[in-house]
């Protein structure tokens, strides 16, 4: 996962000047940091405010994220979430959920977040739910089957969001199978009437989804 695909100044910059996130998502970050293999897969500032904006701004009540870690996104999300709002975050991980409930529970918003373990493409089989907002952020392999089972369950007016999208810069240059999944579901994506998009280069790439009908 690319840290920096843009400038490394630039990329400091665009941190320092965006509003730091609230001080517990600042402490999952260093505890995460600390206790968990792979702190990198933590999307960070830049993605996370982006979300905590786009949810603020659209205050959906029904949420979707595939790919939930130790919880920084889906907090994110959660803080634009009306009170009565629920979230179903997908995660395979045993030790990051047990991790990420013990911040949902100091949270203000962490009533409001469901965490089911499982392979996320089974979970979406088992759930009848009109989506309002989804963030996508699990295997890339199977980015193109979450986005078009996502679409399907999402609302006209709904977002999908999907992170990393620009693949460390390697959807420049396909080589591997899950390069092509990238490619084509980017491609896809900006090519359906059906959605409008905005591919944004925030780290290591943020697709932004409006299901138009
Ligand atoms: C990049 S991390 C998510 C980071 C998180 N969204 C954040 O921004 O803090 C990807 C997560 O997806 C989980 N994962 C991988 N394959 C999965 C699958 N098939 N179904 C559900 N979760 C999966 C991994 O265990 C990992 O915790």
């Amino acid at each position: 996962m690319a840290e920096f695909l843009v400038n490394e100044a630039i990329e400091d910059y665009a941190f320092l000047n965006t509003g730091a996130e609230p001080e517990l998502l600042q402490e999952l970050i260093d505890a995460t940091n600390e206790n968990m293999g792979w702190p990198q897969k933590l999307s960070g500032r830049l993605v996370g405010r982006t979300l905590a904006m786009l949810a603020k701004l659209t205050q959906p009540k029904n949420v979707l994220e595939i790919g939930m870690f130790t919880g920084y996104s889906a907090l994110s999300i959660a803080e634009g979430m009306p009170d009565d709002g629920k979230m179903i975050c997908c995660e395979t991980n045993p030790r990051a959920i047990e991790f990420a409930k013990t911040f949902f529970e100091r949270s203000p918003h962490g009533h409001k977040i469901e965490v089911i373990f499982g392979r996320a493409l089974d979970t979406l089989e088992t759930l009848d739910m009109e989506l309002d907002f989804s963030f996508i952020d699990a295997d890339k392999r199977n980015y193109l089957n979450y986005y078009e089972k996502v679409l399907e369950m999402t609302r006209p007016g709904g977002l999908i969001v999907l992170d990393n999208v620009l693949w460390s810069g390697k959807v420049l240059q396909p080589e591997s199978e899950i390069d092509d999944v990238l490619v084509e579901m980017n491609r896809r994506i900006a090519a359906d009437d059906n959605v409008e998009n905005v591919f944004l280069t925030v780290r290591d790439g943020l697709n932004v989804v409006r299901k138009v009908r």
